[in-house]
C-alpha cells in the first residue's frame, strides 16, 4: 500500500512539475500583434497564447494565416504588439528561434530539377550535416515519408501528395522543437490527404509541437487539440472542436422523404419541446416524412462565428461581407 502510495504521489509530482513547465513557458504567445501592408491592416491585435501539442488556425483565403507564419517563423516583423516563440522574441532572437524551429510553406519549396535524394542531401549539406550524414538522414527521410522508391527521381515527376511530403522531410532534417505548418494538404486528393495527417500524427505523438493553418474544417478538426478561427485579422473563437461545436448550441432536426433524401434541415434549441414543435410541425406539412437529429459540426460552428462559409476554394474577395446568414441560423 505505501508503495502504492509512494507511486500515486510520484505521479502528482510530475504531472505537477510538468504542468508547471507547460504553463509558465508557453510554446507561442502573442499580446495584441497586429501587421498591415501599405496602411491596410491584415492582423489586427492578435492575442494567443498556446502550450505544446497540435494547434491549427482556421479560417478562409485572405484571413491573414500566412502573415501570421510569417511573423512567427521570423520571416516578416510585426508592426505592433509583443511576439514570443518559445519564450524568444523574433524582433532580438531571430537566430535562436530558427534553431529550435522549423516551417513548411505554403507553396513547396523543392528544387524540381533535383532528385528527391538530392534535396534532402543538399538540405542536409546547408544544415551543417557532413556528407555521410546527409545521405544517411535523406536515405532515413525518405523511407520515413514513403518516397523511398522515388528517391532517384526528379521532382518534377513527383505528383502533389509526394511533393508535400518531400518538403516535410526537409522541414525535419533537424527535428524541430515546433514545427510551422501552412495549408499543408491544400490541393491534395483524399488519400494524399490523409497520409500526410498520419506523418503529422506521428510526429505530434513524438512531442514535436505543431503549428499549422488550414481552410479545412475537418483538417483542423481531425488534427487540433486546439483551434484558432481566424477571420478578417481577428480571433473570433478559440478551442477544442467540441468547444467550437458546442458554441452553436443545440441541433439540427432533419427532414427526409419516403425515399431517405434530405428535403430541409432545420435549427433547434436541442431540448425535447423545440424537437416536439418542429417535428409537428414537419408531420403537418405531408404525411411520410422522417426526421432526424444532426449534432453540429465544425462548418455550423465557423458559420455562426464568422456568418459564412469557409470554403477553400473561394477567394476572399467573392466572400459575401453582410451579417445575413448563409444556410441555416440557429434557433435561440
Ligand atoms: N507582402 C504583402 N504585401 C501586401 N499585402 C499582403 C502581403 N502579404 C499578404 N498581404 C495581404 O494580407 C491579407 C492576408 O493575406 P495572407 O496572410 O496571405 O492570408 P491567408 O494566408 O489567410 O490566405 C491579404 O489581403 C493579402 O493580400
Ligand atoms: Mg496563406
Amino acid at each position: 500500500m505505501q508503495r502504492a502510495g509512494f507511486f500515486v504521489y510520484a505521479a502528482h509530482y510530475v504531472c505537477h512539475t510538468q504542468c508547471m513547465m507547460y504553463t509558465e513557458s508557453p510554446v507561442l504567445e502573442l499580446a495584441g500583434v497586429s501587421k498591415g501592408y501599405g496602411g491596410e491592416p491584415v492582423l489586427r491585435g492578435l492575442d494567443l497564447s498556446l502550450g505544446r501539442g497540435v494547434h491549427a488556425l482556421l479560417g478562409p483565403n485572405g484571413a491573414g494565416k500566412t502573415t501570421l507564419i510569417n511573423i512567427l517563423t521570423t520571416l516578416v516583423p510585426h508592426d505592433s504588439g509583443t511576439v514570443r516563440v518559445l519564450g524568444l522574441d523574433p524582433a532580438t532572437q531571430a537566430g535562436r528561434i530558427r534553431h529550435r524551429i522549423s516551417v513548411t510553406g505554403q507553396f513547396a519549396a523543392v528544387d524540381e530539377v533535383l532528385t528527391g535524394r538530392e534535396n534532402l542531401v543538399l538540405m542536409g549539406r546547408l544544415l551543417g550535416l557532413r556528407p555521410a550524414a546527409a545521405r544517411a538522414r535523406a536515405d532515413e527521410l525518405l523511407e520515413r515519408f514513403e518516397i523511398a522508391t522515388a528517391g532517384g527521381r526528379r521532382v518534377a515527376t513527383y505528383s502533389g501528395g509526394m511533393r508535400r511530403r518531400l518538403d516535410l522531410a526537409i522541414s525535419l532534417i533537424w527535428p524541430p522543437e515546433v514545427l510551422f505548418l501552412d495549408e499543408p494538404t491544400t490541393g491534395l486528393d483524399t488519400r494524399s490527404r490523409i497520409a500526410l495527417w498520419d506523418q503529422i500524427r506521428t510526429l505530434a505523438a513524438e512531442g514535436t509541437s505543431v503549428f499549422l493553418t488550414t481552410q479545412y474544417l475537418e483538417e483542423a478538426d481531425q488534427l487540433a487539440e486546439q483551434i484558432t478561427v481566424l477571420d478578417g485579422g481577428r480571433i473570433v473563437a478559440q478551442g477544442s472542436a467540441g468547444h467550437l461545436k458546442s458554441l452553436v448550441g443545440g441541433a439540427f432536426l432533419r427532414v427526409l422523404d419516403g425515399s431517405g433524401t434530405v428535403v430541409q434541415e432545420v435549427a433547434t434549441d436541442g431540448s425535447a419541446a423545440d424537437l416536439a414543435r418542429v417535428s409537428a410541425e414537419v408531420a403537418a406539412t405531408a404525411p411520410g416524412l422522417r426526421v432526424e437529429l444532426r449534432q453540429p459540426t465544425l462548418d455550423d460552428a465557423f458559420l455562426h462565428l464568422t456568418g459564412h462559409r469557409a470554403h477553400p476554394t473561394e477567394d476572399s474577395a467573392d466572400r459575401p461581407d453582410d451579417n445575413a446568414p448563409h444556410g441555416l441560423e440557429v434557433a435561440r
